[in-house]
């Protein structure tokens, strides 16, 4: 009666969340797997940032509802983003679920199982669903825990919740509430704790990283709270790599460019947002910052730090977006080269400023710009990753890659997906990789390494590498 399966949509962020519920859930004697059908329990996570994302989650939760039919002991949860939005409606639609959680009480879901259970096992009166989406002070200090039975090379780690911005086309802020930072001491204690337990690598995750601390922290010496994070951050020893998502152009000042060149753990890939290259929808969408500024950040990290790389979010067919606007999208999307990039059509959110905006977009006109910017995308990230052909990057190994027997996966400093031939106890290890071979999604190649099958006890590959 206690096997818990997660199955988690959206974003990093609900990833991580999941991870924390089932961190929680193992402390109290429940048993995670992956496998959804021997699960007694079944959560999911759930995103409403895109139509699309709800509709996925609800179908599935009907899919389940009608296993429960069969099976009253069966139970059904729906956690996350939409649970916050849709709340007690889902209840009009999906009657039979036993709980419905909101963002900011995941912590709260063993509790509720507990319940949950003992009134399935006759300890109590029939069950009628339970619905916690109450706001939580300092719930963003509850997404800590991590399964520190198995070891995460990489790992994700919450520094703050919510986000305070008004993006007219954004439903985040309604799901995930205003901006809450985690103090400093609590993000390095977990920090140290992953650390101990063998993760090399660590992204930070906020909705606005860039934001992260603005009220609760000052700046010191012109820095901004999230950079005094990221020196501290870099200061944890085991620590090898550190990543974030996501920051925002308004809050990506000089104190963080010059952070790359002080910070060597600072991998060099930037996530940044441009959403669109038209002032005119950059305008309505309340994203205050220009194409041209924009630009600018990307050059300057370009001038300062050697190799990086950049990935964005854009969204095609805002309301009003007309083909010239969309050109200047084009343009930007293609002068700047993302060697990654997520490209959205837009979705109208309810109640959000946009939602019923006139000069709406027709889906054929979306499809049609959607499939311009990944053409481009797809260029630009194999020229990109052909570039490195040739090249020596070092590489996180973190886990055997889902295809090429004996070949191992990880990432080069700049985020592209390296796959090698390698062994199980280099995972964990930073190794040199000789580039061979790229396609538009990955690099391939070997470890420069001499009997690499058997390393001898005092080289670390690094130091092999040198000599
Ligand atoms: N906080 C992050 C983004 C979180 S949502 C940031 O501001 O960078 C992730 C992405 O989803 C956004 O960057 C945006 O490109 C996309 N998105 C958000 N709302 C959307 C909508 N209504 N329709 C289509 N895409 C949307
Ligand atoms: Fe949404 Fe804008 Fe906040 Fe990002 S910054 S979560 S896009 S409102
Ligand atoms: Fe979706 Fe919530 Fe993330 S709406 S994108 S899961 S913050």
């Amino acid at each position: 009666m206690n096997r818990v399966y997660i199955k988690t949509y959206g974003c990093q962020m609900n990833e991580r969340d999941s991870d924390a519920v089932a961190a929680l859930l193992r402390g109290r004697g429940y048993t995670i797997i992956n496998d959804e059908k021997e699960a007694d329990i079944i959560l999911l996570n759930t995103c409403s940032v895109r139509d699309q994302a709800e509709q996925k989650a609800i179908g599935k939760a009907g899919h389940l509802l009608r296993r429960k039919r069969k099976n009253q002991k069966f139970v059904v949860g729906v956690m996350g983003c939409m649970a916050q939005n849709r709340g007690q409606d889902l209840l009009d639609s999906l009657p039979d679920l036993d709980l419905v959680v909101g963002t900011q009480k995941f912590h709260q879901v063993p509790d509720h199982l507990d319940n949950i259970i003992a009134t399935l096992n006759g300890q109590g009166p029939k069950p009628s669903p339970l619905v916690d989406l109450e706001e939580e002070e300092d719930s963003q200090n509850t997404i800590r825990d991590h399964n520190l039975e198995s070891r995460q090379v990489s790992a994700f780690v919450s520094i703050m919740q919510g986000c305070n911005m008004n993006c007219t086309y954004c439903i985040v802020p309604t799901t995930r509430g205003r901006e809450r930072a985690r103090p400093i001491p609590h993000i390095l204690k977990e920090v140290e704790e992953l650390a101990a337990n063998g993760t090399r690598e660590v992204t930070l995750l906020g909705q606005i990283v860039t934001s992260y601390g603005r009220r609760e922290i000052p700046f010191k010496d012109g820095k901004s709270p999230f950079v005094q994070l990221l020196e501290q951050v870099s200061e944890i020893e085991g620590i090898e790599r550190i990543r974030f998502t996501s920051p925002h152009p308004r809050g990506f000042k000089q104190d963080l460019i010059e952070a790359y060149s002080r910070l060597p753990k600072l991998c060099p890939y930037v996530h940044l947002p441009l959403q669109s290259g038209s002032q005119k929808i950059l305008k309505a969408m309340k994203r205050p910052y220009s194409p041209e500024r924009f630009k600018q950040i990307v050059d300057d990290l370009r001038a300062q730090v050697p190799g990086v790389t950049f990935s964005t979010d854009i969204i095609v067919g805002f309301p009003g977006e007309t083909d010239e606007d969309f050109e200047q999208t084009r343009a930007l999307f293609e002068a700047v080269a993302f060697e990654m990039a997520f490209i959205f059509k837009y979705s109208e959110r309810p109640n959000t400023e946009a939602e019923g905006m006139s000069e709406q977009v027709s889906q054929e006109v979306k499809e049609q710009r959607n499939q311009i910017l990944l053409d481009i995308l797809h260029k630009n990230s194999l020229k990109h990753n052909e570039s490195l052909i040739g090249t020596i990057q070092q590489v996180l190994v973190e886990a055997p890659a889902r295809k090429g027997e004996g070949c191992f996966a990880g990432r080069t400093p700049g985020y592209r997906k390296a796959i090698f031939p390698a062994s199980e106890r280099l995972i964990g290890e930073l190794v040199p990789v000789k580039i061979e071979r790229a396609t538009t999604s990955s690099v391939f190649g070997s470890l420069v390494l001499s009997g690499v099958e058997e390393p001898t006890q005092e080289l670390t590959p690094l130091e092999a590498l040198a000599n």
